[in-house]
This record gives C-alpha cells, sequence and structure tokens, in this order.
C-alpha cells in the first residue's frame, strides 16, 4: 500500500520551529515487538494486563510477573531499531525544538539517535524497589523476583495500569504538546491516558495534527492529516518530501 504524503503537510511540517511527537507500540512493531492491542497479535490477546501489569497482579504472583517482564527484556535486547525510528532521530535534526515523547519502554528510539526522548511509561531496562519506588541496579539475578536491601520485592521500572505517570515526564509532555506547531502521533491507539490527552493538547493549542497508523483510531478524526500506513514506510517518505523542499 502506497501512501501520499499531502504537500500541504511537508509545508507546514517545513516551516514548524517546534515539534512534539508521541509514538506507542506501532512504531516498534516493524522490530518484531508487539504490540497491546491489535486483534490477532496483540499482548493483551494473549496475556491478562490485570494479572501481569497492575499492583495487585504483582502482589498477587510476583513470580509469574518478574519472569514475563523478564522474558520481554530479552526479547527485546534482541530487536533492532526500523527505519521509523531512525526518520524521527534525523527529523530531530531539523528543528530549534524537538520533543519525542513515548509510551514504549523500549529504549529503541534512544538506540536510533534520538536524544530528546520522554519516557511516560517507564523503561524495562530499569528495576525499582516496589516499596520505596527508587531504581537499584545491584541485585541478585538468581532470585525470581530478587529483593531489594529493605527486603521488599524488586521490580521492572514501569508504569502499571492504575499507577501514576512519572510527574516530570508528564510535565515535560504537556508542555512540549502545548507549545509546538506540529504534533505528531504514530503508532498508538490513542487509548491510554494521560497520553491519549496530548495530541488533543496540542489541537486545542492551536498545532497542526498528524496522525500515523496503519488503522483508524480515536484520534483520527481530529487530526488534520490521517497518514494510512506503517510508521517504518511513511515516517522515511515525510523526511524525503521534506529534504527535497
Ligand atoms: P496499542 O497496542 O494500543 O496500539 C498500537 C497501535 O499501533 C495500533 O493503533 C496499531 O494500528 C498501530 N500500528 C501497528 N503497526 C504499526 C506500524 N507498523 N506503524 C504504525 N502504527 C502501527 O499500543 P499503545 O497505544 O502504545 O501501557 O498502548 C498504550 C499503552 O497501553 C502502552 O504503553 C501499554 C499498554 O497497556 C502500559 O503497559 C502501562
Amino acid at each position: 500500500m502506497s501512501v501520499a504524503i499531502p504537500q500541504e503537510l511537508v509545508e507546514r511540517l517545513a516551516a514548524a520551529r517546534r515539534v512534539a511527537v508521541l509514538t506507542g507500540a506501532g512504531i516498534s512493531a516493524e522490530s518484531g515487538i508487539p504490540t497491546f492491542r491489535d486483534a490477532l497479535t496483540g499482548l493483551w490477546a494473549r496475556y491478562d494486563p490485570q494479572e501481569l501489569a497492575t499492583p495487585e497482579g504483582f502482589a498477587r504472583n510476583p513470580k509469574l510477573v518478574w519472569e514475563w517482564y523478564a522474558a520481554r527484556r530479552a526479547s527485546i535486547a534482541g530487536v533492532q531499531p526500523n527505519p521509523g525510528h531512525t526518520a524521527l532521530a534525523e527529523l530531530e535534526k531539523r528543528f530549534e525544538k524537538f520533543t519525542l515523547v513515548t509510551q514504549n519502554i523500549d529504549s529503541l528510539h534512544q538506540r536510533a539517535g534520538s536524544r530528546e526522548v520522554v519516557e511516560l511509561h517507564g523503561n524495562i531496562a530499569r528495576v525499582k524497589c516496589s516499596l520505596e519506588q527508587i531504581v537499584v541496579n545491584d541485585f541478585s539475578r538468581d532470585e525470581s523476583p530478587p529483593r531489594c536491601h529493605c527486603g521488599a520485592y524488586l521490580r521492572p521500572d514501569v508504569v502499571w495500569f492504575g499507577e501514576m505517570l512519572p510527574a516530570d515526564a508528564l510535565a515535560r509532555a504537556e508542555d512540549a504538546a502545548e507549545h509546538c506547531d506540529v504534533f505528531l502521533s504514530i503508532g498508538t491507539s490513542a487509548q491510554v491516558y494521560p497520553a491519549a490527552e496530548l495530541p488533543l493538547r496540542a489541537l486545542s493549542a492551536g498545532a497542526t495534527v498528524v496522525e500515523i497508523n496503519p488503522e483508524r483510531t480515536a484520534l483520527s478524526r481530529h487530526a488534520h492529516f490521517a497518514l494510512q500506513g506503517a510508521a517504518g514506510i511513511v515516517l522515511p517518505l515525510l523526511l524525503n518530501k521534506l529534504r527535497q523542499l
């Protein structure tokens, strides 16, 4: 499927000084990491988020949750950033201010070379104390889950359902959304708040809102441009068009 990039969009992007981007699981799909809500392949079609992604699920079965994240961590370590990640890292260099807000926990943006990355849902590579909520680097890898020096279990430093987002990351994301000329929403189903609110904040503040997703989402009808295609195809095309201006 070929995706046409509207010239009007290319011109608005070329004229922009401040760009904000929100990414979701879809941008890493072409690297081989499953999304959450795609009907057959999504993680939440096969696993129960109540058991694996809530503090209550962890309290009920810490071993199961620890091992599920350990398996995801191992599979993420084996994949590479794709052309969508790389195009975003290239785009960043073209603007005075460029903030990349991600719901992903996989570090693929950073590995592709993006510098200004705001992680809204944490990072699977980090581990924190489930009681003190501080990041812990030194722990026994033989236990499942390992324990903090305080005696509490360690857990992945990711945001689970029912938990607050890191306040500083959310504040930076909201600021970027409210003070940008163009906002790109890429590879997210726009269903999980407060991330899903960011493009709407940008819209209210007068930004041009662009969606890149092979499927339509709750955001599509609000976006100025909804480009239906895979991020790994559409983003390099968009970057090329910008370079040709
Ligand atoms: P979802 O799984 O909800 O949505 C992924 C989106 O990516 C869908 O709209 C797909 O159509 C789209 N997509 C699939 N392949 C794509 C591609 N090649 N290029 C572009 N888009 C593609 O994932 P998120 O919106 O990221 O939170 O989910 C948000 C949060 O819900 C996650 O951070 C996670 C999850 O529960 C927590 O675990 C706290």
